[in-house]
């Protein structure tokens, strides 16, 4: 059991270079099993939460394995299981890609229902739902979704809320259907344009990822290929964020600038200075901060997944912020942390009001999720004095050398074994 100890203080500055999107490469990573053939993936990060699918590969039947830094190798011609136990996916909520990608090749999957969870209900209705317009037929029972069809037939779906995890997963089911598949209302985050791409690459036939219409000819298999996954559009919007939370200077490096638009956005209404190039971003920041509102909303809107990060910088702006959180229902157990470091922060419902203070002091603090945890880092990098984080294995589902690139850039942080009692306290992370 490990801490991450930060002195705060230090401004950060220099060029950190982004990984891919871990939420893209777990998604193409499951869509490959529907392919008998060698896929070649790069660019994937190398977080914990790509190690644990690629062992979910292998209990399956698959091949999965990294080749060089980064690259990975594909063979799932013989993966035969449709069965994936809730010993083998408990880890890991984008398991739930299983059943679109099983149900697709075999016409048939059965996948626990991912355990844990970190903030609010995560409900599969809609990626059921989808499933049953296609023709399939569902149940739950022992805490397994079976899903199974004779064949499955395109048809249209509609999202009742937009859902990143069901349109990929219908996605993925439709793409070896019969005949055509209409998802209405479709998610348009960076990764379902990227999921839809690889699987275009690999012969699939598939049309309007990146609007809320996709369009999805089915077609009788896929072949296999190389594609490289896209940057991190949060691990970019992180690093813009430390950035501007320590006063610096950084140019953060491989990203798709235009998905970056609305967390720019933000910063420049606090004040920051933004300089956009064809892929990368700078970002310059001196406080004082201007209190702003920010919601979060589906893609194009603020991502949820930065909500932690941004509530953090912006406990040091002078003024009232309100924070609202739109997409999950309990996005706000890390503020409880934030609160031991002297931050002014109420919850009323799906809003956090955030009365700036002039300075955040250091302190033990837990990551409560994935990108809570990166709130913290960002926290104890501008507190006074010394922070110690904890549970670290939320951090490692999603950042790639997140300590090692905030040291090329000057932050006092270091990881070590933790040698005190709280490490009996640290949890077990359960879903991202
Ligand atoms: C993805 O989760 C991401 N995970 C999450 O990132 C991200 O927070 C989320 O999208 C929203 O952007 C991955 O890509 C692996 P959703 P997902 O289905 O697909 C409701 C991170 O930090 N809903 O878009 O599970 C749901 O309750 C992680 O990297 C239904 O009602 O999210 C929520 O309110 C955490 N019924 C909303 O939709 C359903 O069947 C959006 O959820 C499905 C979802």
């Amino acid at each position: 059991m490990e801490k991450i100890v930060i002195l705060g203080g230090a401004e950060l500055s220099g060029e950190v270079d982004i990984s891919g999107a871990k939420n893209s490469a777990v998604a193409i990573i499951v869509a490959a099993i529907m392919i008998k053939d060698v896929c070649i993936i790069e660019n994937v990060p190398a977080v914990s939460d790509i190690l644990v699918l690629m062992d979910i590969i292998r209990k399956l039947g698959g091949e999965a394995e990294f080749i060089k830094d980064n690259v990975l190798r594909m063979d799932c011609t013989k993966l035969c299981e449709v069965e994936a136990s809730y010993e083998t996916v408990r880890k890991i909520r984008a398991s739930s890609y299983l059943m679109g990608a099983l149900l697709g090749r075999f016409k048939e999957a059965r996948v626990a229902l991912p355990g844990g969870c970190d903030f609010g209900v995560r409900p599969i209705d809609l990626h059921l739902k989808g499933f049953r317009c296609l023709g399939a037929e569902t149940n739950i029972e022992y805490g397994l979704a079976n899903i199974k069809a004779e064949a499955l037939k395109g048809a249209a779906v509609y999202m009742d809320t937009v859902s990143v995890g069901a349109t990929i997963n219908v996605m993925l089911a439709a793409a070896l259907a019969d005949g055509l598949t209409v998802i209405e209302n479709a998610a348009r985050e960076p990764h379902i344009v990227d999921v839809a791409n690889f699987l275009n690459c690999m012969g699939a036939n598939i049309k309007g990822a990146g609007t809320d219409v996709i369009k999805i000819k089915g077609v009788e298999s896929l072949h296999g290929g190389t594609y490289s996954v896209i940057p991190d559009q949060i691990e970019a919007g992180t690093f813009m964020l430390a950035a501007a939370a320590t006063q610096g200077d950084v140019l953060v490096k491989n990203v798709i600038p235009k998905h970056l638009e609305s967390i720019s956005a933000k910063l420049i209404e606090m004040g920051a200075e933004i300089e956009e190039f064809d892929d990368s971003v700078r970002v310059k920041a001196r406080r004082p901060f201007k209190a702003i509102n920010v919601k979060t909303l589906p893609y194009p809107g603020f991502p949820t997944d930065l909500q932690p990060q941004m509530l953090t910088v912006l406990t040091v702006a002078e003024g009232t912020s309100i924070v609202t959180e739109n997409v999950w229902d309990n996005r706000f157990k890390y503020i409880a942390e934030l609160k031991r470091m002297g931050a002014n922060i109420n919850v009323e419902g799906r809003a956090a009001i955030v009365e700036g203070v002039p300075r955040l002091t250091g302190s033990p603090v837990q990551a409560t999720d994935l990108r809570a945890g990166a709130a913290m880092v960002i926290a104890g990098l501008m507190a006074n004095g010394v922070t110690e984080i904890y549970n670290l294995n939320y951090i490692d589902r999603g950042y790639e050398n997140f300590v090692e690139k905030l040291k090329m850039l000057g932050a006092q942080i270091t990881r070590r074994k933790n040698d005190k009692k709280l490490d009996e306290r640290e949890e077990t992370a359960e879903t991202v």
